[in-house]
């Protein structure tokens, strides 16, 4: 239910001169008055803003423009024509998500500029101030003379107030995929992260950051600037001057059309954000980038349900399987069976029976297949990959009808898997058969994926062509009813609250790079720094509950956590689709695997209980429906005592408990198989003080019975 309480506060027109107006500073403050922007017209009427939070000026004044093609930067000689403030609170309900409801309670600001002198180009700048930090954006009104604009750069700044700590990922303009960094905003240099080898596209052209990124003040305040409502506009990164810390908006560019975004008048930008808690807990607990999102547009999306999802998948990575049959290209651009199928092809019929029993047996909602289509001979390091994919046309040992239908009778969905090897025109022209055949075989989600250099050359992943282009694929994935988890994706920016379709997607440094990655993996500290950084941003599919940690079949591999961690992650990483990743034999017998079959994927409540950026988590979910709680924590390679206070549960409920925590001799380097399960019944107001291991973790079910 959506209650909508909008009350126009006060609208003041300044019609003062131009020499008090230079000097005029407006205000706006959060409903709780503890954040606050300020705007002004400096000496040469160019606009900038300024945020306190309790009186401290935690970004100093910073100034706003932008860079134009075929007309002068729009960045000074500005006037104030009139001010608004407006007010805001409702409250919406999430489709699925971390909670049920959330409130939306902001205070607004409203600046109309024009400037002084001809040709008078109007500009509006709206900011907000919600309790948990601030946004701005830009709005183009219709201008006389011009249709349309072509940027060639934004120049937000952001100056900091100091050299804070800062937990940041290189500005590539193709790829997040990179380990975050942890310096101050002084030693930040993303170009010696160029040529990552385990990379198959990146491209860093200078010293910038991507967003989410995150900073703690000397005082211990959490910042973190990212972008909300990413549409029709490129991905921002953030160019830093390390000397004065100040960081200016870089957007992401296309070399093939020579600019950065194209927009038809009148339009907006996307939001500029800044969200702020005093404890770093209270970041993951922020709805701001939701928030700053439309409501739902595509109405009812109860033909998706949040799942847990088993796959043919891991067995790639580990390379015991392989996604590609062994097919052939003929002369006229056919995919041919010529006898030299090589045998390891893990898409079969008879293997995705298999994990359709598993699935069913365990109460897994799904099970994604992946290489069960033609093309995967061709599709990787390869350069012309236009036209190699065909998203309807199965390789001849997997019958795709046969496979949906014993899905159906087991009460098991299929996740489809499209990999586009970033070609995405091939991928629009076959969305409507593609999907249309999904809608058939009565398949209502895909993930998607786009490994390599985008094709047409010159554009990238984070650019307003491919923004579009995955705009494209949900909103015609949503016509047919289709959910989309995407890889190689463009970040998050909370467009789920709009298209609640858009159910999780990568975009970090998965489990896969545990895997294969050429440095070993991730290392301990990787999700504790995930958790307040990327996961700010939306779900995330991170793929977790590896049993087989050590990875026998890898010799310069393993996981770099105990088991305890990898089930801690379903509560600690948060996406409505959790996939179980590992080879349904290692979860055989294995009495941890309890916990994976329990723990829920739609929340009625979240808690961040404690967490400091980089070191430790722990969160506490309520399942929607049942009123069950879990709980999970995770710490870096430091051990740690963790005390959970219980004040969370209902009263008077014995909640019969099951801790799954690191044994005394667990360590994720040579025992991180070592686990401690034990049954107690926990009520509300219990203290408990449990230990995690060097790179341990902590996962605990509180069902009603
Ligand atoms: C990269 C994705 O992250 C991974 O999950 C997928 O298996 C491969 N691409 C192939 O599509
Ligand atoms: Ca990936």
């Amino acid at each position: 239910m959506n209650r909508l309480n909008r009350t126009v506060l006060s609208m003041l027109l300044i019609l003062l001169s131009a020499c008090t107006q230079k000097k005029t500073i407006i205000r706006v403050s959060s409903p709780d008055q503890a954040n606050c922007v300020e705007f002004g017209l400096s000496g040469d009427r160019a606009p900038y803003y300024r945020v306190r939070h309790n009186g401290q000026v935690v970004i100093d004044s910073s100034g706003m423009g932008f860079d134009f093609r075929g007309q002068p930067q729009l960045k000074s000689g500005l006037r104030i024509l009139r001010t608004e403030l407006n007010e805001m609170d409702e409250t919406w309900e999430m489709p699925w998500g971390e909670q049920r409801t959330v409130r939306n309670h902001y205070h607004e600001l409203v600046v109309r500029l024009e400037e002084v002198q001809a040709p008078n180009r109007r500009l509006e700048l709206i900011f907000r101030a919600y309790d948990d930090g601030i946004a701005f954006r830009y709005a183009f009104p219709a201008q006389k003379g011009a249709d349309s604009l072509i940027i060639m750069d934004e120049n937000t700044e952001f100056q900091l107030t100091g050299d804070h700590t800062v937990w940041w990922i290189p500005g590539d303009w193709d790829i997040y995929e990179h380990l975050y960094n942890t310096t101050k905003v002084s030693g930040i240099d993303a170009t010696v992260l160029r040529d990552d080898p385990n990379l198959a596209q990146t491209y860093i052209p200078g010293n910038a950051v991507d967003t989410p990124v995150t900073f703690r003040t000397a005082e211990g305040l959490h910042l973190s600037i990212h972008e909300a409502n990413l549409t029709d506009y490129a991905g921002m990164t953030l160019k830093v001057d390390t000397a004065s810390c100040l960081l200016t908006s870089g957007l992401v560019g296309s070399d093939r059309l020579g600019y950065r975004v194209k927009r038809a008048l009148p339009f907006k930008t996307p939001w500029r954000t800044l969200q702020i808690a005093d404890r770093a807990a209270d970041l993951i607990m922020s709805n701001l980038i939701v928030n700053l999102n439309e409501p739902n547009k595509i109405g009812d999306v109860s033909w998706f349900k949040p799942k847990k999802y088993v796959g043919i998948w891991w067995a790639m990575h580990i390379g015991t399987a392989s996604w590609d049959y062994g097919m052939t290209l003929d002369e006229a651009g056919k995919w041919v069976d010529t006898g030299n199928a090589h045998g390891r092809h893990g898409a079969t019929t008879e293997n995705a029976k298999r994990y359709i029993d598993f699935a069913a047996e365990n109460g897994i909602g799904g099970v994604l297949i992946e290489g069960w289509n033609t093309g995967w001979e061709r599709w990787f390091g390869i350069e012309d990959r236009e036209g190699v994919f065909d998203f309807v046309t199965p390789y001849p040992d997997y019958d795709i009808e046969a496979v949906a239908a014993y899905a159906k009778e087991k009460g098991v969905n299929i996740i489809m898997h499209h990999e586009t090897s970033a070609a995405p025109r091939t991928y629009e022209q076959q969305l409507d058969t593609a999907y249309q055949m999904m809608n058939r075989l009565g398949i209502h989600a895909v993930k998607t994926g786009y490994v390599g250099k985008i094709i047409p050359k010159g554009e990238y992943h984070h650019g307003q062509w491919m923004v579009n282009h995955y705009r494209k694929v949900l909103e015609t994935a949503a016509k047919y009813q289709i959910a989309v988890d995407v890889h190689e994706p463009v970040k998050d920016t909370g467009i789920r609250r709009t298209y609640p379709n858009a159910i999780s997607r990568e975009g970090l440094r998965g489990q896969e790079y545990n895997a294969w990655a050429s440095d070993g993996g991730n290392p301990p500290e990787h999700l504790p720094i995930v958790a307040f950084t990327r996961m700010l941003a939306g779900p995330i599919d991170f793929t977790p509950g590896v049993f087989d940690i050590t990875l026998p079949m890898k010799e310069k591999n393993q996981i770099n956590t105990t088991l305890a961690q990898q089930l801690a992650l379903y509560v600690v990483i948060y996406s409505p689709i959790q996939m179980a990743c590992d080879l349904p034999e290692n979860y055989e017998n294995r009495s941890a695997f309890q916990f994976i079959r329990d723990v829920g994927v739609d929340w009625e409540r979240t808690l961040v209980l404690n967490g400091e950026v980089g070191d430790f988590v722990t969160i506490a979910r309520e399942e929607r429906n049942t009123g069950s709680w879990f709980v999970g924590s995770i710490t870096d390679e430091n051990e740690r005592e963790i005390t959970i206070d219980f004040g969370f549960l209902e009263p008077d409920i014995a909640y019969p408990a099951r801790i799954y925590r690191d044994g005394e001799e667990a360590h994720y380097r040579n025992r991180p198989l070592d686990i401690r399960i034990e049954q107690t019944d926990i009520h509300r107001g219990d203290t408990r003080t449990f230990r995690l291991a060097p790179g341990g973790g902590l996962a605990i079910s509180l069902m009603v019975p």
